[in-house]
């Protein structure tokens, strides 16, 4: 088996940061999701993980009982609004209780505009900002009942900034920048909602997308590096999650309706190369 520390290399000892709290990951098997639902199971946390595929080898709720963590898997589609209900009600029947979710789970098709079809337009509406609504539809009730609750939902750098032949993607990512402004307003302070912008990050999802081979080379790495001025490097999926590990913790108590930009500088500049 895959060892936690072999995979992740960046996640460090757990300092209870979660603890006694539930969370829910979407798009937990894989990448950001994945490392980001094994962080807050070493801080503590139980984790309802979601995601449409069990492509993680081992899934990533195995990963965490291997570690010593609690961990559910629930498989849907976040497009569905009966998936999110069901990772909602998963959390309480489980677990009792429900205080955070990350709503992660994501995708793009590098296209410009005239080339998308219909469908493929819709797909990435559906997931990426459709998936992030149903998510909190199906959360609220319960933290409004409880009187407390914490959003969190990954945007990206192209929710800042664009991208070249990623029209559907950028503007699901700039809505779910001010969608969580907007849900920040309206629900605090009980209920606080942030987002991540992560920059390129080195996750399966960029690997994959067309028409690059499943594993980047040197100089694919080297182009993705152009587009992060700062840092010269993609980030690896442990960094976003420490950027979400903040967002999720009582640590960020006073930051709500905030977008946390972990892009390594990349829109530090006005001048974006497409990673
Ligand atoms: N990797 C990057 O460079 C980068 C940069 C900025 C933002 N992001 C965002 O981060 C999030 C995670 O991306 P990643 O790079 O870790 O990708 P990834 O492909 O490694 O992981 C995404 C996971 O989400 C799951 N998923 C996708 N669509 C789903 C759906 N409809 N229902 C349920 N599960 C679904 C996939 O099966 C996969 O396991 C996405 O929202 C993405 O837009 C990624």
């Amino acid at each position: 088996m895959t060892s936690t520390n072999d995979e992740h290399p960046g996640i460090g000892p757990g300092l209870g940061r979660l603890e006694g709290r539930v969370a829910v990951v979407t798009g937990a098997d894989s990448g950001i999701g994945r490392a980001t639902a094994r962080l807050f199971a070493r801080e503590g946390a139980k984790v309802v993980c979601v995601d449409r595929l069990e492509s993680g080898e081992p899934r990533v709720d195995r990963l965490i009982e291997a570690d010593g963590g609690q961990a559910v898997f629930v498989k849907g589609d976040v497009a569905e609004r009966s998936t999110n209900e069901a990772m909602v009600a998963m959390a309480l029947e489980r677990f009792g209780d429900l205080h955070v979710v990350f709503l992660n789970a994501g995708t793009g098709i590098r296209k410009r505009i005239h080339e998308l079809s219909d469908e493929e337009w819709n797909h990435v509406i559906d997931t990426n900002l459709h998936g992030v609504y149903h998510g909190v539809r199906a959360a609220l009730p319960h933290f409004m009942e409880a009187g407390r609750g914490n959003i969190i939902a990954t945007a990206s750098s192209y929710g800042i900034i664009a991208s070249a032949r990623y029209p559907a993607y950028s503007a699901t990512k700039a809505a779910i920048v001010n969608l969580t402004r907007a849900m920040a307003i309206d629900y605090g302070p009980e209920i606080r909602v942030n987002c991540v912008c992560p920059g390129p990050t080195d996750t399966p999802r960029i690997r994959e997308l067309p028409p690059r081979p499943r594993l980047l080379t040197d100089e694919q790495k080297a182009r993705a590096g152009q587009s992060v001025p700062a840092m010269h490097r993609m980030a690896r999926p442990e960094e976003i999650a420490y950027a979400v590990l903040f967002l999720a913790s009582d640590e960020s108590s006073f930051v709500t309706g905030h977008a946390l930009v972990v892009d390594g500088g990349q829109t530090a500049t006005a001048t974006s190369v497409s990673s």
